[in-house]
């Protein structure tokens, strides 16, 4: 059985394709620059453009089942390729944006919607997963001005959040990938508590042992430090997501430790394992 792990560089699909590796998976990883990744042993790197899929017949020969992606552009082709190539299931990245409400219906949802939409035009057997607040967020939110030993400025602090972390989803995606069990279903997966933004912050100063202090921004000020990565309408629905947060528990599923055997891991486990990229310096 081969597997190919689509976004191989990615947070997520980095962690899949080691998962795979190490249970003794054949597996490829894809990325739009082959030569960037940096597959774990025994795992093959092959370029792929998800959107542009004119090299998909040699990353999709033999494949079994596909990690995929959730791509600003259309997956049509690929998925069509991989039906063509014999692929049995496909594994969909998705996000609780592609059906909460006041996200559905906007960028953040749209995109994830659409790739769930050509999924099942493909006609291929799939899964879809969808992970709550990635912990990571907090390393691309807040990570700069943690490693500058600055404050970290936060739109809503009392929003909460529920964050996973992303061995959990890998373990999850991998298991889907490998055994018939829980495919064929939408898996909601989540963190295994709920925290306000600020006590996510608190966990990341205890563990790196010095405060992290929160300045609480006005809806103005967080637009005025957009990051030039974060697309102005992105980053609206971010903030009216948080708002709407604001003193409501974040949703908790127990899906993490019925697919993989364990309870989630905590948000303080990631911080402890990842904290090394908030080190100063
Ligand atoms: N942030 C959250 O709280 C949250 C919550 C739920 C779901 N999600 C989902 O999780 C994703 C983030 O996951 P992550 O942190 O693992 O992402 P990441 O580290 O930013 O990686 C994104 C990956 O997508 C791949 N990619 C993008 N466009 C592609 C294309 N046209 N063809 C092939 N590959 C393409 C990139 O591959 P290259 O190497 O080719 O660049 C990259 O590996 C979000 O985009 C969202 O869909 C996020």
């Amino acid at each position: 059985m081969t597997i190919l792990v689509t976004g191989a560089r990615g947070n997520i699909g980095g962690r899949v394709i080691a998962k795979l590796a190490e249970g003794g998976h054949r597996v490829r990883g894809s990325a739009r620059d082959a030569a960037a990744v940096r597959p774990p042993s025994g795992a093959v790197a092959v370029e792929l453009d998800i959107t542009r899929p004119h090299n998909a017949k040699e990353a999709l020969r033999d494949v079994d089942a596909v990690f995929l992606y959730p791509t600003r552009g259309d997956a049509g082709a690929f998925l069509t390729a991989a039906r063509e190539a014999g692929v049995r299931h496909v594994v969909l990245l998705s996000s609780p944006a592609a059906y909460e409400a006041g996200e559905y219906d906007r960028p953040i949802g749209l995109v994830h919607r659409a790739a769930e939409r050509s999924l099942e035009e493909s006609g291929l057997r799939h899964t879809v997963v969808y992970p709550s607040w990635l912990a990571t967020n907090a390393f691309r939110d807040w990570g700069e001005r943690i490693r500058a030993r600055e404050s970290v400025g936060i739109a809503y602090p009392d929003a909460q959040v529920s964050p996973i972390h992303l061995d959990d989803v890998a373990e999850v995606a991998a298991e889907l990938l490998t055994r018939d069990t829980h495919r064929g279903r939408m898996h909601v997966l989540t963190g295994p508590e709920s925290l306000r933004l600020r006590d996510v912050a608190g966990i990341l100063g205890d563990v790196l042992g010095t405060p992290i202090p929160v300045e609480e921004l006005t809806r103005e000020q967080a637009l005025a430090r957009r990051a030039p990565w974060m697309p102005e309408p992105v980053l609206e629905v971010l903030l009216d997501v948080a708002a709407a947060a604001v003193g409501v528990p974040a949703p908790l599923t127990n899906t993490v430790e019925r697919i993989t055997g364990h309870p989630g891991r905590t948000f303080g486990e990631w911080a402890h394992a990842d904290r090394a990229r908030f080190e100063a310096g």
